[in-house]
């Protein structure tokens, strides 16, 4: 089934940007923080198991600020993101506080789930009027901001699921339990999918409201709906972070762009 693209009717133009919106006055609550169109949605409750680094990986420093705190800062440099909500681990609610302190009332922690769909339902549950929600996963904290803004202008165009990817340069096998070649698929078809992951908010809700396997990312979930995902250009730069050799390569992005290399 395809479903037709979705025109947001009363309130379909792309954001303004944050500096040429109306100021808040001294005692204005902002709707946006209260009821934001546009959330994006931080599965941080993993524990980083390959990263080996004794704290869950969003704790981890990159430059001397955690992966959560380059995550969530990101999101909202974008311009484009009005509330980030954070799901980690029910014991580390204060240190994920502490971690965004600074970008302040526009960050919501949520306690996460066994299982990364847990972690997104949970977070998902707290912006239950959001038109545009974006999943991204806070090991992908240094996706430049251009690729967050393209994701957004996507589904506020039109695309219900969009999905940043990349070629696939290495040739790929497909091996039997005994690590024995069965075949070698052809690559020219094949894309490496990042975060955010960008969707119409109606339909990421019902689609973690049915029933699924494990799944490793919340267009899975989408397209077991029948609903056309897209694509746009990904980055090299939104890499996961999953191993100590990713984080040392971090490191190295990271320095480059504050030495404005990058
Ligand atoms: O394990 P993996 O690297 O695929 O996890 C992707 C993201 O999902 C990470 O940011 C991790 O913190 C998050 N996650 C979660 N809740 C879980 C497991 C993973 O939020 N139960």
């Amino acid at each position: 089934m395809r479903t037709t693209p979705r025109c947001y009717s009363t309130r379909s133009s792309p954001l303004p940007p944050e500096s040429q919106r109306p100021g808040p006055g001294p005692d204005h609550v902002d709707d946006r923080v209260l009821a934001p169109r546009v959330a994006a949605v931080v599965p941080a409750a993993g524990q980083g198991m390959r990263l080996a680094a004794g704290m869950p990986k969003a704790f981890v420093p990159l430059r001397g600020r955690s992966l959560l705190w380059h995550c969530v800062q990101g999101l909202l440099a974008s311009e484009r993101v009005e509330v980030v909500v954070v799901a980690v681990g029910a014991q580390h609610h204060d240190r994920a506080r502490a971690a965004v302190a600074e970008v302040g009332a526009r960050v919501r922690i949520v306690t996460g789930g066994a299982h990364r769909c847990d972690s997104v339902r949970a977070a998902l549950h707290t912006v239950p009027d959001a038109e545009v929600v974006l999943v991204h996963d806070a090991a992908r904290c240094l996706t430049p901001v251009s690729v967050i803004q393209a994701v957004v202008e996507a589904v506020l165009a039109g695309q219900r699921a969009v999905v940043p990817v990349l070629t696939v340069v290495d040739t790929i096998k497909q091996v039997d339990p005994d690590g024995r070649v069965v075949g070698t698929l052809d690559r020219a078809a094949l894309r490496v999918v990042q975060t955010p992951q960008g969707f119409a908010g109606d339909l990421l809700r019902r689609a973690h409201r049915l029933p699924s396997g494990p799944v490793t990312d919340d267009a899975g979930l989408v397209e077991a709906l029948g609903v056309t995902v897209t694509t746009l250009p990904g980055h090299p730069h939104a890499f996961k972070i999953t191993t100590p050799f990713d984080l040392a390569v971090a490191e190295m992005v990271a320095g480059g762009r504050a030495a404005g290399q990058a």
